[in-house]
């Protein structure tokens, strides 16, 4: 094998699409997937990759000192793309010690890792951070986020995140280790656990039940569909250049109000519903506390140094994904039901 990539996240929503194009792509590359299989990680999202002969799942937690070091150690890990974490901004603000737990401990326990395994010899290793355009705040007053601008995060989550970024970039600093970071906007697309905005709307208006949008509905999101994000993580794993960072976003900015109005407009024509019938059941509820009203990315340098540019438009983006969970309604019912957990026992431990 001529690289071994250790992929942490690997059964969540992006990873697993970062899984699915490294392993078809690479198959020369051994893709070792390690995940916890968090109420977020779901195996059901590799199944048609789990046979690969360059594919291996662990479960472990990346907290687990133990389970890591020996990860490194049976498989003579080279890279990292690190995409575990805890993500979602309302379990952060109910529960934010699991934020610092997985992405701030989590992550300087892999950092050590690949430290302690890694030393003495740099060469052809490389640890990506995958983080989140959240850790720049809040744009109130126009203005997109670049890689210069400074750190403002204002929920646990994206304070756990820029937590870890810096500490990614104290260990490039103090310990040469050779990292890449990118910092991505909103993604949407296939597999996205149901309680993120676009999936949750998606079942709501298919079963008809009410869509809860946040306050007024004005707070705007970039959105980048799910696959351009994998592209994008493939083309800096390759040509980025080490202890950089990239921003990635989609230059596709929504009000929250005006995307479900859209995504009501496409679920009505493809369920043969009326005009309008979908809209009926957006209700305002209270604002989630701390709301970030704007996030919006310049992903000029990434454009401009690797040539990387998102390769759909939204419009053909959500249709996909309307398409994908209307045509895996079984995935979402296994998700809703809690029966996805059962996938590992009878896929991993029966065998
Ligand atoms: P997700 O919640 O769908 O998946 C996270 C995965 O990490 C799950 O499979 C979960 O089981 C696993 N995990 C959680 N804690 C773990 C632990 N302690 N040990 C091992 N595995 C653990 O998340 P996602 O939306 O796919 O996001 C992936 C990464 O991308 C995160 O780092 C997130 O911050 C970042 N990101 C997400 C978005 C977005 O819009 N979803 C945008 C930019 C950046
Ligand atoms: P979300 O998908 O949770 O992503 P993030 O908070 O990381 O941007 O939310 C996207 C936007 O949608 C955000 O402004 C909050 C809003 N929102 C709602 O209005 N209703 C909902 O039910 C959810 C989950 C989010």
């Amino acid at each position: 094998m001529k690289r071994t990539v250790l992929i942490t996240g690997g059964a969540g929503f992006i990873g697993s699409h970062v899984v699915r194009l490294f392993v078809k792509k690479y198959p020369e590359y051994r893709m070792v997937n390690l995940d916890k299989l968090s109420y977020a990680g779901n195996l059901e999202n590799l199944k048609d990759i789990e046979s690969q002969p360059n594919y291996r799942f662990i479960r472990a937690d990346i907290t687990d000192k133990v389970s890591i070091r020996n990860v490194f150690r049976e498989f003579g890990v080279d890279s990292i793309i690190h995409l575990a974490a805890e993500s979602h901004v309302d379990r952060s603000i109910s529960s934010p010690m699991e934020f610092i737990q997985t992405n701030v401990i989590g992550t300087t326990n892999l950092l050590n890792a690949a430290v302690e395994n890694w030393t003495g010899d740099f060469t052809g290793k490389v640890f990506y951070h995958i983080s989140t355009d959240e850790v720049y705040g809040s744009l109130e007053d126009g203005g997109y986020f670049t890689e210069k601008t400074a750190y403002d995060p204002r929920s646990p989550y994206s304070a756990s995140k820029a937590g870890s970024d810096h500490l990614v970039r104290a260990y490039h600093n103090t310990y040469g280790l050779p990292v890449l970071l990118s910092n991505c906007s909103n993604n949407y697309g296939p597999n996205q656990f149901p309680e993120k905005l676009i999936p949750l709307a998606i079942n709501n208006i298919l079963n008809e039940k009410s869509i809860p949008v946040y306050g007024k509905g004005e707070n705007i999101r970039d959105w980048l569909f799910v696959e351009d994000h994998a592209n994008a993580i493939d083309v800096i794993f390759h040509k980025g250049k080490k202890g950089e960072t990239y921003n990635i976003g989609g230059n596709n900015e929504w009000k929250n109000i005006d995307l479900i109005r859209l995504l009501c407009r496409i679920m009505d024509e493809k369920l043969g519903r009326p005009p309008g019938d979908s809209e009926k059941l957006v209700t305002f509820v209270k604002d989630r506390a701390g709301h970030d009203l704007r996030y919006a990315i310049d992903s000029g340098k990434l454009k401009k140094e690797l040539n990387w540019e998102p390769s759909v438009t939204f419009e053909q983006g959500l249709s996909k994904t309307v398409d994908w969970y209307l045509a895996n309604q079984e995935w979402l019912q296994h998700v809703l039901t809690g029966d996805y957990e059962k996938y590992y026992e009878t896929q991993y431990l029966s065998r």
